[in-house]
C-alpha cells in the first residue's frame, strides 16, 4: 500500500496548487486519525517548507474567531463525509480560504468543497479503526512537504533515500509479530495505560492510545513525555503499563530520563525502541523493536508497531476488531 501511495505521487502527482499560490502560513484542520495524522504533518512541514503551520481539531474549528492572512488550509479526512471537518471547511472557503483535502473516497463531499483534492489511494478501508489510511495520509504529507521542500539537496537525497526504504522497514515491522504479540498478551491483562513520546512522536503516542481504546477497551491516554509529571504521575502504579516511543533523534536522552522516572513510579514500561539499543532494553521490562532510520519517517514504522500492538491485544481480549462497539465508519454528525 505504501508502495502504491509513493509510486502514484512520485511518478505522477499533479501541484499541490495550494502551496503554489505565494501562501505564508498553513491551516490543517482534521478529526481523529486524521488530526493525527494533521499533528505529524505540522512537524514534517515546518522542518521542510520553514513555514508556520498550525493544526487545529475540525470540530473546535468552528467555535474560533480565527483570522487569516495569506494562509491555505489543508483538510485530511480518510471518508471524505465527516460532518465537522465539512463545515470547517464551508467556514474556510467563506472566508476566502484557499483549501485542499486530502481524502481517500473519490467524489467525496470533502472533494467537491475542497479547491483541489489530492487522494491518498489507500483502496477502501474496510475496518472501523483506521490503519492504512492513516499511514497513506502520511505518505502524501511526505510527498507533499518533500515537493516543496526549502531543505539543501543533500538533505533532500537523505530522505528521497529514506522514504524509499519505507516499504522495507515497515515489512521488518510486520515480520516482528512474535515479539509485538508477547507484549499484547501481557498489555491485555491491564485496564489503563498511558503512551508516551516527543517531537514527531507525540502524535504517534495519541495514536497508539486511540487505537488501544478503540479496538481493545483498554482506557488508554496518549501524552507528550513531558507533560506526564504535571499530573498524571498521581496515576502511575504496578497497573498502569506505559508505552513509551523512544525514536532515535534528539528527544532521546530526555526519552530515557523519562523512561527512568516512570520505573521510580512501578509502572511497567513496554519501550519501542531502534535495533540494538541496549540502554532502553535495560530499563523496559518488555520491547519491541524497530527498524532504525531517518527519524522524520519513525512515526510510519511505530504507528505500524502500535496498530499491531492495538490489534493482537484485542484479539487477546476477544474483542470485535473490525467492528468496535457504539461507532461508525464515517462519523456524519456533528
Ligand atoms: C479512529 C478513526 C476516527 C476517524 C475520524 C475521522 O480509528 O477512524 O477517529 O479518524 O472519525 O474520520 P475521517 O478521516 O473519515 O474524517
Amino acid at each position: 500500500m505504501i508502495r502504491d501511495t509513493l509510486g502514484d505521487y512520485t511518478q505522477k502527482a499533479e501541484p499541490a496548487r495550494l502551496l503554489d499560490a505565494g501562501i505564508e502560513s498553513i491551516l490543517i484542520l482534521a478529526c481523529g486519525t486524521s488530526y493525527h495524522a494533521a499533528l505529524i504533518g505540522k512537524y514534517i512541514m515546518e522542518e521542510l517548507l520553514s513555514i508556520p503551520v498550525r493544526v487545529e481539531l475540525a470540530s473546535e474549528f468552528n467555535y474560533q474567531a480565527l483570522t487569516l492572512a495569506k494562509a491555505g488550509a489543508l483538510t485530511i479526512t480518510q471518508s471524505g463525509e465527516t460532518a465537522d471537518t465539512l463545515k470547517a471547511m464551508r467556514k474556510l472557503k467563506n472566508m476566502g480560504c484557499p483549501v485542499l483535502a486530502i481524502t481517500n473516497v473519490v467524489g467525496s463531499s470533502a472533494s467537491r468543497i475542497a479547491d483541489q483534492t489530492i487522494y491518498i489511494r489507500a483502496g477502501p478501508e474496510i475496518s472501523v479503526a483506521a490503519t492504512k489510511s492513516f499511514t497513506a495520509q502520511l505518505m502524501v504529507l511526505y510527498w507533499l512537504a518533500m515537493s516543496y521542500s526549502k531543505a539543501d539537496a543533500r538533505r533532500l537525497a537523505d530522505l528521497v533515500m529514506g522514504i524509499r526504504q519505507l516499504p522495507k522497514k515497515v515489512q521488518q515491522v510486520l515480520d516482528n509479530e512474535d515479539e509485538i504479540m508477547e507484549c499484547a498478551k501481557y498489555l491485555a491483562g491491564y485496564e489503563n495505560a498511558f503512551f508516551i513520546g516527543r517531537g514527531i512522536n507525540f502524535p504517534v503516542a495519541l495514536e497508539g492510545a486511540l487505537k488501544l481504546k478503540e479496538i481493545s477497551y483498554i482506557h488508554a491516554e496518549g501524552y507528550a513525555a513531558g507533560e506526564l509529571k504535571h499530573g498524571p504521575f498521581a496515576l502511575l502504579s504496578e497497573d498502569v503499563p506505559v508505552i513509551a516511543i523512544v525514536a532515535q533523534d534528539n528527544t532521546y536522552e530526555a526519552m530515557l530520563t523519562n523512561i527512568k522516572e516512570v520505573k521510580a513510579r512501578k509502572s511497567p514500561v513496554i519501550a519501542l525502541v531502534g535495533e540494538g539499543d541496549e540502554d532502553i532494553d535495560q530499563l523496559a521490562d518488555l520491547v519491541i523493536t524497530v527498524p532504525k532510520g531517518d527519524a522524520m519517517f519513525s512515526p510510519v514504522v511505530n504507528t505500524v508497531a502500535l496498530q499491531l500492538l492495538a490489534y493482537y491485544t484485542a484479539r487477546q481480549r476477544g474483542c470485535p476488531i473490525d467492528t468496535p462497539r457504539n461507532l461508525a465508519k464515517s462519523v456524519t454528525v456533528e
